[in-house]
């Protein structure tokens, strides 16, 4: 059985009886988060890239916890600089884990670590994941646009969940997110990326019922909220 637990903006624990991944876990300085990162365990760390709303408290759960991250290559060529173990993968591309399956997906994003000088240190492209476990295709999106080819992933991943990010601005807002439904056609789909600042306070109601894909639940998650796939 797997569970997922939103940790508010784009983080989320996906866990069973044997492992732990987190996904984007931006924990310190993320007013939603509804847990604190001492408290917090991985065998696998996934980022979608390197934006600090997303890299978050990863490096630091990682070398307290020796996790692999599962990064975009050039996120984890500066990751293993800094001594932490990195699987390294790039768009298009699977790979196997013990615990299941991980395909990389397009994002329409930027990536880079910005540091206190504005200084920009690119990270290559973004990403999205897919990921199998226990049986069950969890797709998330990662920072993204719209994009046509979400239906070829739809057509070609059988999607239980797919994470999806509304808050506008910096991604898909509730309309587009919406069209993304269509395209995906998952048997769940729970928003994310909103509400964490003014900037990104989009409306997960007005994502609900513009959605016209009767095949799929939106569910409208909490911070620290689980559901059971
Ligand atoms: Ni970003
Ligand atoms: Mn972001």
């Amino acid at each position: 059985m797997v569970k997922v637990k939103w940790l508010g903006h784009a983080a989320f624990s996906i866990h069973n009886e044997k492992h732990n991944i987190l996904i984007d876990p931006f924990i310190t300085g993320n007013p939603t988060s509804p847990v604190k990162t001492d408290d917090l365990t991985a065998d696998y760390i996934l980022i979608t890239h390197g934006h600090s709303d997303h890299v978050g408290d990863a490096f630091q759960i990682a070398k307290r916890c020796d996790s692999l991250l599962i990064v975009p290559n050039e996120l984890g060529v500066y990751a293993e600089g800094l001594g932490l173990r990195v699987h390294r993968m790039h768009i298009g591309g699977a790979a196997d884990f013990d615990f299941g399956r991980v395909k990389l997906t397009a994002a329409f994003h930027g990536s880079a670590i910005i540091d206190e000088n504005h200084n920009i240190i690119y990270t290559g492209m973004p990403c999205g994941f897919l990921i199998t476990i226990d049986g069950k295709t969890i797709y998330h999106a990662g920072d993204t646009a719209l994009f046509g080819d979400m239906e070829l992933i739809g057509k070609r991943n059988p999607i239980d969940l797919a994470l999806l990010p509304i808050g506008d601005n910096f991604t898909m807002g509730p309309e587009d997110a919406a069209y993304a439904v269509g395209l995906l056609k998952p048997k769940i789909a729970v928003p994310m990326h909103y509400g964490t600042w003014p900037i990104i306070d989009s409306s997960p109601e007005t994502f609900r019922d513009l959605v016209d894909s009767p095949k799929t639940h939106i569910l409208i998650m909490r911070p620290g909220e689980e559901i059971e796939l």
